[in-house]
């Protein structure tokens, strides 16, 4: 029996299936979706079962502000198209690997190419004092790590910086990307933490970059059949900005915008960022691109985020969000206000949040909701 989208809107936050059975774990889903840590990432299950009920074979789905592409990567394991954008350069990175799915063969050779750069040039950056020596938020960049594997991460930084990247470069920089700060063996931090790399401890001990990076290679690769997958497509840039060729196109928006007084992410990720190349006067800049801060401002930004999905979608194409509904503000209101002239609203539901773990994270407190708004295109 097929339902309607409200009839499913309104069985999704009833059910709520991901709170179910196996989908409740905490590493569910397709190991790719632990390919980097991310400060901001979705549940895996949320997005599975959005995809699952709202879309079909085949259909177009879109995530204009993608993250590390847990929207599109679960798309494209269900034989949809799934698309990604993010202005951070680090979430391209990490969607592009898994949405273009490299084949491992491919990715060594990659991984090669990096090793060489690296043995050339790690010489050139051991200089004192250490670069971005007076840079950093939770502590600076140089007291992270032992001495020698910086020089070889400040080699591997230049090899990325500005690369247009291929599929095996964006596989390759994920995986540099997330072993960079942890608090197990597998990182190339002292020790730190795996998604805020809180001020190191212990002892300064070599890490190979390289061997690194190919362990966690060898981790993502196990049992994974990536010819298997859909390919889809990662874009890197600003909201507004996406390319008109897939005006049109895309049959549902599938998103979760950056909950409204959550803390910014690109400070919460700033090590990584920094890694995949930014430098101190982009997270100034930040401040007036990433939705994060813009919406502390107005919210009013989402009529062009609204203008943007009703271009990209086909006739009657769907729009569902996922949003925080804090104290201070609640988000599915302020989001349906300026999506009515665009969008007929199909439903909207909300899970009670308040009971979830913390995570040691303090601003999780002030969302107190997890709000799901369901549009579809006048
Ligand atoms: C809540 S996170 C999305 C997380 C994602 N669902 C995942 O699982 O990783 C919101 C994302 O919006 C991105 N973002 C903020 N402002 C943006 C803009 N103006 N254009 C494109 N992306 C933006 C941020 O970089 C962040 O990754």
């Amino acid at each position: 029996m097929s339902y309607s989208f409200e009839e499913n809107a309104r069985l999704f936050v009833e059910e709520l299936p991901y709170r179910q059975g196996e989908y409740a774990g905490r590493n569910w889903g397709h190991p790719w979706h632990s390919l980097c840590s991310y400060h901001g990432k979705l549940k895996p299950a949320i997005a599975h079962f959005l995809v699952q009920a709202f879309t079909g074979e085949g259909d177009v789905v879109l995530d204009p502000l993608c993250g590390v592409g847990t929207i599109p990567l679960e798309a494209c394991l269900q034989g949809r198209v799934g698309i990604g954008n993010d202005l951070s350069r680090m979430a391209y990175a990490v969607t592009k690997a898994k949405v273009e799915h490299p084949e491992r063969e491919s990715v060594d050779a990659a991984v090669e190419n990096l090793g060489a750069y690296i043995e050339a040039h790690k010489r050139e950056y051991c200089v004192t004092p250490l670069p971005y020596s007076d840079f950093g938020f939770n502590g600076k960049v140089p007291e992270y790590f032992h001495p020698d594997t910086y020089c070889e991460i400040l080699a591997a930084r230049e090899y990325f910086k500005n690369r247009e990247l291929t599929p095996e470069e964006a596989m390759v920089l994920a995986c540099f990307l997330h072993v960079l700060h942890g608090n197990r063996p597998y990182a190339l931090s002292r020790n730190s933490h795996p998604l805020t790399p809180y001020k190191p401890t212990g002892e300064f001990v070599y890490k190979n970059v390289i061997g690194h990076i190919r362990n966690k290679l060898d981790l993502s690769y196990r049992k994974i059949e990536p010819d298997k997958l859909h390919t889809g497509k990662a874009l890197c840039g600003d909201f507004h900005k996406i390319d008109s060729c897939f005006a049109g196109s895309v049959d549902a928006v599938i998103t979760s915008p950056p909950f409204a007084g959550s803390m910014k992410f690109y400070i919460q990720n700033w090590l990584r960022l920094w890694c995949a190349g930014w430098e101190e006067t982009d997270y100034k800049q930040a401040d007036t691109d990433f939705l994060e801060a813009k919406q502390k401002k107005s919210m009013d930004v989402y009529y062009d985020f609204f203008a943007l999905c009703s271009k990209m979608l086909k006739p009657h194409g769907k729009v569902i969000l996922h949003l925080g509904h804090s104290r201070e503000c609640n988000m599915a209101d302020e989001l349906e206000q300026r999506a009515r002239e665009r969008f007929h609203v199909v439903y909207r539901g909300a899970e009670n949040v308040e009971h979830m773990e913390k995570h040691g994270i303090k601003d999780k407190g002030a969302t107190f909701e997890h709000q799901y708004l369901f549009l579809e295109k006048r």
